[in-house]
């Protein structure tokens, strides 16, 4: 292997200031609407603690392992997605897995950022105090509505794609690294304050019940399913992102911890958003199956009969909109960086036509859910359609070869190399054994086996 850093300019690259700069940023992408939105609405579905401690389970067993990879291949290689292997394995053929990567990336901020367009019109609505007015519109019907009108979703689109591309334009340190800064521990205390709130809720007992006893007769092989699936779209695994904002991370900077609070702030965030949702869901006689709707449709009930409604939905919707947002930069800075390097674009060029392609791109989805009908392709929705391809598909494909990559292609020089920072960090050796262990056998079979069993599905 070809030593990585001899390909950086010095000066030209990019990159963190600090380590808590890395840290709030990288969990600042793990933490989005994969915890508030997707994680509860999963729980609901899959009966409550037993499918949360399965969750975590495979978070330390495969998420961890396949993060610390990421990383791996992005500091070592300094370059982005599709660079960084063409550095590490010259000549082979792994750069096509960054490609995968970029396509990966297109399609998620396609959908994401029309979710985070409804997080604004939502924000607007609790501005307005839509939820708690006695005349306000209709909340059973207000999503669907909403979500299948034309103008609307594409305006609200539009101004979060925006709102990204603003951040991601200046850079790094200044754009990405500072957002992250200061919105991600404001994020944090938000929804602490709605957890709390929820959790003292009369009737919300049975809430704290259902995410912390576990019913092992719920559990089926779909449970096991859904939470590796949510693991990855969680932790953002498998698109390149962990990559591209590890080539980001100084070589003094200690990998394997860095790797640990992301995941551990990841998972805390989600669980402090089951808290704050499955109380409330409870007292309120609320079915904790209502599946994807659950935010948009569900929350608005409940915020219209809490004392104080009106300034928690603000709240609340703010959170969601800040977490979507240093999410949305993350994937976007993906794309962008890829277009920098391979087409060596000023970033400003490559920001401008990124969001253009994705803002077209996110009209189809948002207009394929109703506003205009035969948007389909497959027998989807092009926004189910895409939504599926990047979390059901590439992410897993990217996963497996991440593992298979440094696994058996780098194998244990480098990551010693790379957790150690060359020998200068004690790190155990039966770790680092255990890790391979893990990269080399326990995580591809695990990635092969759910994608056989949507296959067959
Ligand atoms: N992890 C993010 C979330 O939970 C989504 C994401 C996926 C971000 C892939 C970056 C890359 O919302």
């Amino acid at each position: 292997m070809k030593n990585a850093s001899s390909h950086k300019q010095p000066g030209v690259r990019d990159s963190f200031g600090s380590s808590f700069g890395v840290l709030v940023a990288l969990a600042g992408s793990a933490v989005g609407l994969g915890n508030l939105w997707r994680f509860p609405y999963l729980v609901g579905q899959n009966g409550g603690a037993a499918f949360i401690l399965i969750y975590l389970v495979f978070v330390c067993l495969l998420g961890l392992p396949i993060l610390l990879s990421e990383f791996i291949i992005g500091r070592r290689s300094q370059a982005s997605a599709r660079a960084a292997y063409k550095t590490l394995a010259p000549g082979g053929s792994w750069g096509f897995a960054g490609i995968l990567a970029i396509v990966c990336c297109t399609l998620i901020l396609s959908f994401y950022s029309v979710v985070g367009g409804w997080g604004i019109d939502y924000l607007f609505k609790a501005v307005r105090f839509d939820f708690t007015r006695e005349s306000g519109a209709p909340l059973d019907t207000m999503f669907s509505t909403f979500s299948t009108s034309t103008w609307r979703p594409l305006i609200c689109h539009t101004i979060f794609l925006a709102l990204t591309a603003g951040i991601v334009i200046s850079g790094v340190k200044n754009g990405i690294e500072k957002f992250s800064k200061v919105m991600m521990p404001v994020l944090f205390l938000i929804i602490l304050g709605i957890a709390i709130r929820s959790l003292t809720l009369p009737g919300g007992g049975a809430g704290v019940d259902y995410l912390f006893k576990p019913d092992w007769s719920k559990v089926t092989t779909d449970t096991f399913l859904a939470a590796l699936g949510q693991a990855f779209f969680s932790l953002s695994l498998g698109s390149g992102m962990v990559i591209t904002y590890g080539s980001y991370v100084k070589k003094d900077a200690n990998i394997l911890s860095l790797g640990a609070q992301t995941a551990l702030a990841d998972t805390v965030f989600a669980l402090i958003a089951g808290c704050a949702i499955m109380p409330a869901v409870f007292a309120f006689g609320i079915s904790p199956g209502e599946g994807p709707g659950l935010v948009f449709i569900t929350l608005p009930h409940i915020f219209g009969q809490l004392p104080l409604g009106g300034v928690i939905a603000i709240f609340f919707f703010v959170a969601l909109l800040l977490a979507a947002l240093t999410s949305s930069i993350s994937v976007m800075e993906v794309i962008v960086a890829f277009v920098i390097e391979e087409f060596k674009m000023k970033r400003r060029t490559a920001v401008i036509v990124v969001t253009l392609s994705i803002w077209a791109l996110g009209c189809l989805c948002s207009l394929s859910l109703g506003a205009v009908d035969g948007l389909k392709l497959f027998g989807k929705t092009i926004f189910d359609l895409f939504d599926f391809v990047s979390a059901n598909v590439l992410m897993l494909i990217g996963g497996l070869i991440v593992v298979l990559f440094v696994g058996w292609k780098l194998g244990k020089k480098d990551v010693h190399d790379e957790l150690t920072n060359g020998g200068k960090l004690p790190i155990p050796e039966w770790f680092i054994d255990l890790l391979l262990f893990l990269l080399r056998f326990v995580a591809p079979a695990a990635i092969l086996i759910i994608m056989i069993f949507q296959l067959l599905k």
